[in-house]
């Protein structure tokens, strides 16, 4: 039987490093409320863009791009509209994301999976954008994805990660008007980035931001590339 969200033990699967479950349980109750509350970038601002422009341009034509958490697509827009010649690949835990994300776009290639062990051959793309989906992964648990992220990239690939910024854990009740209680982990960017540099991925853009209006917590990005 399947396990309602108010049924996991947050704390629990946290520290026995099974994200994927309860991350699968909340955004499929989610899924529909998040694609009418967020169908495009517009609560990000101007710098939290630029860092998604910056990434594109370090791709390069035509590449091939993992979002990597992909949930219902927004991205996978965002990227095409920098740039129409990425060929985008989303994956996601969440089946109920995925789902709104194939009717948003049904030409793109998109995958049920887990950030831990993605179904993708080694250096199969030239970027993944983790774009707020290792949010509910550990730091220090987030070497299993990083390793994952430069397995499937190529030497010369870029990634972009993206996360509320801080340290410590934030849960919210009532997340995108639903009644599910949402539980995530803050990143610390100098941790982020040692991490990715432990894995292969030399940070070459660190950025993190005060809150903005409507928002709890500063903003964290690194762009980092595999030797
Ligand atoms: C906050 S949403 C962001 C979705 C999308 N990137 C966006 O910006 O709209 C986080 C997404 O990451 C996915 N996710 C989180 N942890 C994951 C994991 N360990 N493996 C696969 N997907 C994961 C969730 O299912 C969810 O769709």
């Amino acid at each position: 039987m399947r396990a309602k969200a108010c049924d996991i033990d947050w704390g629990r699967c946290y520290r026995v490093a099974v994200a994927d479950e309860a991350t699968k349980v909340f955004y499929d109750a989610v899924a529909a409320r998040y694609a009418q509350l967020l169908p495009d970038t517009a609560v990000e601002s101007a710098v939290d863009l630029a860092m998604v422009a910056q990434f594109v341009d370090e791709l390069g034509e035509g590449a091939e791009v993992l979002d990597a958490g992909c949930g219902t697509g927004r991205m996978i827009a965002h990227l095409h509209s920098l740039s129409s010649a990425l060929s985008v690949t989303g994956l996601d835990v969440s089946p109920q994301m995925l789902r709104e994300a194939r009717v948003a776009h049904p030409q793109s290639r998109l995958v049920e999976g887990a950030l831990e062990a993605l179904p993708f051959a080694d250096v199969e793309f030239g970027g993944v954008l983790a774009w707020y989906s290792i949010i509910h992964t550990p730091p220090h648990e987030l070497h299993r994805v990083l390793g994952e992220f430069h397995r499937v990239l190529r030497p010369g690939g870029v990634a972009l990660l993206a996360y509320q910024a801080g340290t410590g854990e934030r849960s919210t009740s009532g997340a995108y008007g639903v009644d599910v209680e949402l539980h995530a982990f803050l990143h610390h960017s100098p941790y982020v980035a040692a991490a990715l540099e432990a894995a292969g991925l030399h940070p070459i853009a660190v950025l993190d931001r005060d809150a903005r209006r409507g928002e709890r917590h500063g903003q964290g990005f690194v762009l980092a590339r595999r030797a």
